[in-house]
């Protein structure tokens, strides 16, 4: 028997997208006053993938689904619910979750967006482990997408450096051994909604529900958000880790949300844990928001790093502010 919690649910089946198209650091050097010394040093990019025009986030998390449904061999009318973390959405309704549910043929599920920024793919893994350990559900399938780049603003450097797109998708069913999702806490604190956020077509766009092209853009004080961040992810490492009856050392993996690698290092030093124990693709995605956890655990695995029996801890953090962690034995 290993330490630790029994698991509730666990997960069968992963599946990734995302666009083709490469902007390097040096491709950007040529739209704003930026460089790669200092895209790399201050944040670990070097390249992302970024949409074209008139695709839409449905169309990558389509093909991320059918992915993991066919790793699970689940056939798509056992799926119970659809949960999406997503920020940019195709349509301000109805939700993109539910466009999936079409183009899967999911018929026997219900499906909707978690709007939880960075944070959509652990608010979602939450409510599908929720729903599983209610008995509420057999498989659920649960995505983290972000089209992002459609909502940057390519003049402001402090931002547009800084984000890709992609998509990823999971599903989970209950755990019959020791491997599964054994925590996954989340939180929220809206007292800081000033320092990131994008009014887009809400009701705060004064009234002009056709945003204006500067409501349409992501704001950040990155600044602020990294101060919080830096806090927040320690505290939801530790929360993480204890709830799953473990410790620091138990780790085998830190898979966490990909926004900067700064960020990455001060938590895993703040654990106790290497840099040889923590899992980085944000070289090549940049912060692909909530796409970026389940991206990296489908690298992890396919690289041949996560191994089956292996302990990783992931948490995250973004707008709002919202956050989580998780521990998962695979
Ligand atoms: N290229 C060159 N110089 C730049 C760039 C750029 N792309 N961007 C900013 N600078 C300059 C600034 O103008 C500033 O110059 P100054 O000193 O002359 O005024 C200098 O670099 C330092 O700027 P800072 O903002 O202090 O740089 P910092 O080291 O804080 O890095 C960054 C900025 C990368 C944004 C960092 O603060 C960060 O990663 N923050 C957290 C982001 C995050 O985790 N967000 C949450 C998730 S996102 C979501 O939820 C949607």
């Amino acid at each position: 028997m290993s330490k630790g919690v029994q698991p509730i649910s666990r997960i069968i089946g992963m599946g990734v997208s995302y666009p083709e198209t490469i902007l390097s650091n040096s491709d950007l050097e040529k739209i704003v006053d930026t460089n790669d010394e200092w895209i790399v040093s201050r944040t670990g990019i070097k390249e992302r993938h970024i949409v074209k025009r008139g695709e839409r986030t449905s169309d990558y998390c389509i093909r991320a689904a059918r992915e993991a449904i066919a790793e699970a061999g689940v056939d798509p009318l056992d799926i119970d619910a659809i949960v999406l973390g997503t920020i940019s959405g195709d349509f301000r309704f109805p939700s993109t979750a539910v466009l999936v549910q079409e183009a899967i043929g999911a018929k026997n599920a219900a499906a909707w967006d978690v709007s939880a920024t960075c944070s959509g793919f652990l608010f979602s893994l939450y409510m599908a482990d929720t729903l599983l350990a209610a008995n509420r559900a057999k498989y659920v399938l649960i995505l983290g997408a972000e089209l992002l780049t459609p909502m940057v603003n390519w003049s402001d450097r402090s931002t547009c450096v800084l984000f890709g797109d992609a998509a990823g998708a999971m599903i989970v069913t209950k755990a019959t051994d020791e491997r599964g999702i054994m925590s996954v806490v989340i939180g929220s604190n809206g007292a800081h909604v000033d320092l990131l956020y994008s009014i887009g077509a809400g009701t705060a766009s004064k009234g002009d529900l056709a945003a204006s092209n500067g409501d349409r853009y992501l704001v950040m004080n990155g600044n602020e958000v990294f101060r919080h961040a830096v806090r927040v992810l320690e505290r939801m490492a530790v929360e993480a880790v204890a709830k799953a009856g473990l410790e620091p050392a138990d780790i085998d993996w830190l898979i966490p949300h990909q926004a900067n690698t700064r960020i990455i290092r001060a938590t895993a030093e703040r654990m106790g844990l290497p840099m040889d124990k923590v899992f980085l693709n944000i070289h090549k995605y940049g912060n692909t928001s909530s796409a970026s956890v389940p991206l990296a655990m489908y690298e992890a695995r396919n690289e041949g790093k996560l191994k089956d029996g292996q302990t990783m801890l992931s948490v995250v953090f973004g707008g709002g502010f919202t956050w989580g962690g998780t521990v998962i034995r695979f």
